[in-house]
């Protein structure tokens, strides 16, 4: 057989797949036992509103033409709701896609990116595909944000900042004074992409409103956010960005796929984002469900990560990965850690309780 892989860039060849974990259908196949219960994607266990299912339903009835490519109709929902211009706002086959997309719209081999770690994969394989550096930024062992080493990467003036605030995989969150600092911080020369995929989950004493901290600034930047996590779209692929400058949206514009964004998950979006109680029944049985799993793991010794997300991240005192392979045999997923210092973690997603039922009794009959 002949080898192909020359013909990629080296940064591509170097690259290690997305650890992506196992679709709920392919797991008995996989496994022999029936999935129980699916914590390692940090997807919503309440689903999306019952009106995005309807909107979804209604659009699938036309699916022969192509849709709105500028997906006009929802980024002006979106604006209305963040108090932002619908020009601002660029939407993305999820966050995930609009990673890449900034990344390949704004990074030149060379140039050089300040992430955090532990972090989600792409904001530093993003950085790496693109030819660039990912300077990843411990996270200390209280979990507070490293707010000194950011503040002292920033005056290299790197490229960009990215990083999740809550962060995955250990769901904490920046305190409004340390982010207060990263304005401060700021120069031109860095664009500041602020992933805030888990923003809904935040504990509303600990929330602050970035979007109208930043927008009172002339820096560049851009708040990420997705439907695939409080809004249970994870299965229609749908983000979005907002952007500070027009140029900026209009530079990813121009580049972005034309259709990322298919008409049933923009029919879905807009639907969920006007359901504001279904939005706030999930947030609040998944702040309860987290409180139980935390105390759960606290009870039995385990050094749990303070989350204000959807998912706990903990020291299991083994290899993660290991256990996760263990606990999957039971019918439990969850998600080990390959990022080092953080091989002995593992992150649970918070599911509804009798899901926490099977991980507790999956983990109290392999750990
Ligand atoms: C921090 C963070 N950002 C972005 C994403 C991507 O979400 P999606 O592509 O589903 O919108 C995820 C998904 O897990 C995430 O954890």
């Amino acid at each position: 057989m002949v080898g192909y892989s020359k013909l990629f860039r080296e940064e591509v060849i170097a690259q290690t797949a997305y650890n992506a974990g196992i679709a709920a259908d392919r797991f008995r196949e996989a496994y022999g036992v029936d999935c129980l219960a699916k914590l390692d994607s940090n997807e919503n266990p309440y689903g999306p509103s019952p009106a995005a299912i309807k909107a979804a339903e209604s659009v699938s009835s036309n699916l022969a033409s192509y849709p709105d490519a500028a997906t006009s109709a929802l980024r002006l929902a979106i604006s209305e709701k963040l108090g932002v211009k619908a020009e601002q706002v660029v939407t993305g086959n999820g966050s995930e896609d609009l990673i890449a997309l900034i990344f390949t719209a704004v990074l030149s081999p060379g140039e050089h990116v300040v992430t955090t770690c532990p972090s989600f994969g792409p904001h530093e394989t993003g950085a790496e595909v693109c030819g660039a550096t990912a300077e990843k930024i411990l996270y200390p062992a209280d979990w507070l944000f490293p707010i000194d080493d950011v503040e002292k990467a920033l005056s290299a003036k790197p490229k960009v900042l990215m990083f999740a605030s809550p962060n995955n995989p250990a769901g904490t969150a920046i305190t409004e004074a340390d982010f207060d600092r990263i304005v401060q911080a700021l120069t031109p020369e860095t664009l500041f992409v602020f992933d805030e995929a888990y923003v809904d989950f935040i504990e509303p004493s600990l929330r602050f409103d970035a979007i109208e901290k930043l927008s009172k600034t002339d820096l560049p930047w851009i708040s990420l956010r997705t439907f695939s996590k409080a809004y249970g779209l994870a299965g229609s692929r749908i983000g979005f960005a907002v952007c500070s400058h027009d140029d900026i949206s209009g530079a990813l514009m121009k580049i972005r796929s034309p259709f990322a964004v298919n008409a049933v998950a923009v029919a879905a979006a807009a639907a969920a984002l006007e359901d504001v109680g279904h939005l706030a029944m999930c947030v609040e049985n998944i702040r309860l469900e987290r409180e139980r799993l935390q105390d759960e793991l606290t009870k039995r010794g385990y050094t749990v990560a303070p989350s204000q997300t959807n998912f706990v991240f903990f020291d299991c005192k083994e290899n993660g990965n290991e256990l996760a392979e263990r606990l999957r045999r039971r019918g439990v997923l969850t998600k080990g850690w390959f990022e080092e210092p953080y091989l002995g973690w593992l992150r649970v997603s918070i599911g509804r309780p009798e899901h926490t039922d099977a991980f507790l009794a999956a983990l109290d009959s392999v750990a």
